[in-house]
């Protein structure tokens, strides 16, 4: 074996002594309980036979888009839903991504310089912080949701100052103090970000996100929206000023250097808002995640406080989570067990995601299923 061959079989070594090994599954004919598929519009029949009607009307809805945005790849279309997307959240403009993690990684690495900082929460996505890291600004990280810990590192800031955030996080569920966030910052002189990954769809008229539902939209300076959480689509925008979008095409790696997304993306995003748009399915939402958190109510002290549709039950060690996460499959559920690293030792979890197409039935037989692992 090669040296380069023998390093990369002791790192997957050390993975499996730590039961943390990662490993691609197919496996999904259990009722989904681990999906961000929030609202259900990735398994929409309607939804799909509507895209793929008008793409296969129009011939402009290409299977590949040919080119990055800068050369060949763009089009009025796009122009006219990333004008469609600034609107839904009352921004002044949208670029789109390929990915959240595209949208992420482009815009921290972009926006600061060496002699500036960033200061995100500990529990930020894996993509600000990798944006972050290419940025060359001081980095630093407050606890999470913790404004005395914040305002610490605001003190301590240099140059230009960003503070990272998530609405609702990725694996704890919870919120950000979002107001009193973008008002320390404002203290400070700082300028707010917001990933709206797992808010979109959930929180906001319409699903229009925190920032809208707290009306802070022109007090942040940028927001990151995902469309492969509830829209149930794939790629990603950020939102803020004309100005913030001509600065990304300029300087934002991911996307001058990145293929765009196919026509028939675009279209499935733009008939996902529409969906968002014209319906009314928060209340239906919030509705299940009560229904959920009533069937736990026992047992709630084992579970991290949440009001999304992200519930997550604590679990400590990899060993335990993930038999119990198989115990929970063997009996037809798939749900996410949440292991040490992604996740700080003694915090890994059973990551419970609610749907809108979760039966109620579904959620107390899962409950249940929950309760005999304790
Ligand atoms: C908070 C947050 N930001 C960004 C991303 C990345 O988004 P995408 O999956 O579109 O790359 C995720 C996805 O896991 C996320 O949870």
């Amino acid at each position: 074996m090669g040296k380069l061959e023998q390093q990369i079989s002791d790192r997957l070594a050390k993975r499996e002594t730590d039961q943390s090994i990662r490993s691609l599954s197919t496996d999904k004919d259990r009722v989904d309980f681990y999906s961000n598929d929030y609202l259900g519009f990735a398994r929409c029949p309607a939804l799909r036979s509507e895209v793929l009607e008008i793409a296969l009307a129009h011939e402009e809805y290409t299977l590949g888009s040919t080119g990055s945005r800068l050369i060949s790849g763009n089009d009025d279309f796009t122009e006219q839903l990333e004008k469609d997307i600034a609107g839904f959240h009352y921004a002044e403009s949208a670029l789109l991504f390929n990915s959240g993690y595209d949208a992420n990684v482009g815009l921290f690495s972009s926006i600061v310089q060496r002699g500036d900082t960033i200061i995100a929460d500990e529990l930020a996505h894996a993509s600000i912080i990798d944006g972050a890291r290419l940025s060359n600004a001081f980095r630093y990280t407050f606890k999470h949701n913790d404004l005395e810990s914040l305002e610490n590192k605001l003190k301590a800031s240099k140059g230009n100052t960003v503070v990272a955030v998530e609405s609702v996080y990725s694996m704890d569920g919870d919120q950000a103090p979002l107001t009193e966030i973008v008002q320390l910052a404002e203290k400070f002189g700082a300028s707010v970000i917001v990933d709206e990954a797992h808010a979109v769809g959930i929180f906001g008229a319409q699903g229009r996100g925190l920032v809208c539902q707290l009306e802070l939209e022109n007090r942040v300076f940028a927001r990151v929206v995902t469309f492969g959480k509830s829209l149930g689509a794939h790629g990603a925008a950020v939102l803020g000023s004309s100005k913030l979008r001509s600065f990304l095409i300029n300087y934002a790696r991911s996307f001058i250097y990145s293929t765009a997304a196919p026509a028939i993306a675009h279209l499935t995003v733009k008939r996902c808002y529409e969906r968002l748009q014209n319906g009314n399915f928060q209340p239906a939402v919030h509705e299940k995640i009560r229904t959920f958190k009533k069937s736990v109510s026992s047992f709630s002290h084992f579970f991290l406080p949440s009001d999304s549709p992200i519930q997550s039950l604590i679990l400590p060690g990899n060993q335990r989570v993930r038999q119990a996460a198989e115990h929970i499959r063997n009996e037809g559920f798939n749900v996410k067990a949440i292991l040490h690293p992604t996740v700080q030792q003694g915090n890994e979890r059973l990551r419970i995601c609610l749907h809108l197409f979760n039966h109620d039935t579904e959620i107390n037989t899962l409950s249940q299923l929950v309760q005999t692992l304790l």
